[in-house]
């Protein structure tokens, strides 16, 4: 039977050991509080809501966030200029640009401009790069949060093969990274599949750890999945369905009704990948604090991976089925 990996019940976790050391920074004489600044350009349905379910996990754990709404047709030299500010502000230690961002302000230009010891999205090229040379600092948050989830999980890692559908800035291609790196708690061999691909069914067939982070709802199908693979699923779709209460129906990349029967292990979703976005963002920019202020000697990225709870706890992280 397909188990279910809870990353909401981790999340829960991670969020009080960051409050934990929030309280514990400031004891130990830092000046300020974390402070977290998410700037969002215009009206994206869905931006607007991440964006607001950040805000409130950022404040049940003590760190000062602030969301800066920019009109659609800012322009990228506005935006950068609002960045640079941010940058000299002591009291802003972590500085987030939510994407997607509007045709005329390129990706790259925005993530360049963060400093990167406040880059709590890990996209700067440095950041991104220490990856790459298998050497992290900051890892960007939804990666981490699966890494986190698969630790947390007793999954293996080490030595597992593993194919990434989706080679993203944001997931696909920093997760290859990480889960490639040289380490005990990586070693993988990873493989990044794409939309050009050959043969993709059977490249994922033989994956031991399956991640779907294509952007399409229900692209993973059983046929897919090798029998007992862990199957992580990044996606998140509001689908119109008029029998679902509120008549919206929110499914992932993978077909879980289908793959259910096949996999070892299922994220699900809601209450998988999504929740552990949101907390390895406090954990990043809790850990941006600490360096900032100095306050407990410098963090390292390991350190939100040590935020995974060890013994008994993990037990609980983990349900039967996907009908509980
Ligand atoms: N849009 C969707 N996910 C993310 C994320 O993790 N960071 C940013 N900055 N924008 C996003």
């Amino acid at each position: 039977m397909t188990k279910r990996l809870e990353g909401r019940i981790l999340a829960g976790a991670v969020r009080s050991r960051v409050c934990s050391r929030v309280t514990a920074g400031l004891r130990a004489g830092a000046s300020t509080p974390p402070g977290l600044l998410m700037i969002r350009v215009g009206e994206d349905p869905a931006s607007i809501s991440y964006v607001r379910g950040k805000e409130k996990a950022a404040a049940e754990t003590g760190i000062v966030s602030r969301v800066e709404v920019l009109d659609l047709s800012t322009s990228e030299a506005v935006l950068l200029a609002r960045i640079a500010e941010a940058n000299r502000d002591p009291a802003i230690h972590g500085l987030l640009v939510q994407w997607p961002l509007p045709k005329q302000i390129r990706p790259e230009a925005a993530s360049e401009a963060i400093d990167p010891a406040k880059d709590v999205d890990g996209l700067h090229p440095y950041n991104l790069g220490r990856l790459a040379l298998g050497r992290p600092s900051i890892v960007p948050c939804t990666p981490l949060g699966i890494l986190a989830l698969l630790h947390a999980g007793r999954v293996p890692v080490a030595g597992a093969r593993v194919v990434v559908l989706g080679r993203s800035q944001i997931v696909g291609r920093p997760l290859s990274l990480l889960l490639g790196v040289k380490a005990d708690w990586a070693d993988a061999t990873v493989t990044t599949a794409h939309s050009h691909s050959r043969g993709l069914v059977n490249l994922a067939r033989e994956a031991d750890i399956l991640v779907a982070a294509i952007g399409r709802p229900g692209a993973v199908t059983a046929e897919m999945v090798k029998p007992g693979a862990t199957v992580v699923d990044v996606g998140i779709h509001r689908l119109d369905d008029p029998a679902a209460p509120k008549g919206v129906r929110i499914v992932g990349d993978v077909d879980a009704a289908g793959v259910e029967p096949v996999a070892g292990w299922l994220t699900p979703v809601p209450g998988g990948v999504g929740p552990l976005t949101v907390a390895m963002l406090l954990a990043n920019t809790m850990e941006a604090w600490e360096r900032a202020c100095g306050v407990i000697g410098p963090a390292t990225w390991m350190e939100a991976c040590g935020l995974i709870p060890e013994g008994p706890g993990s037990g609980e992280l983990v349900s039967g089925g996907l009908g509980e």
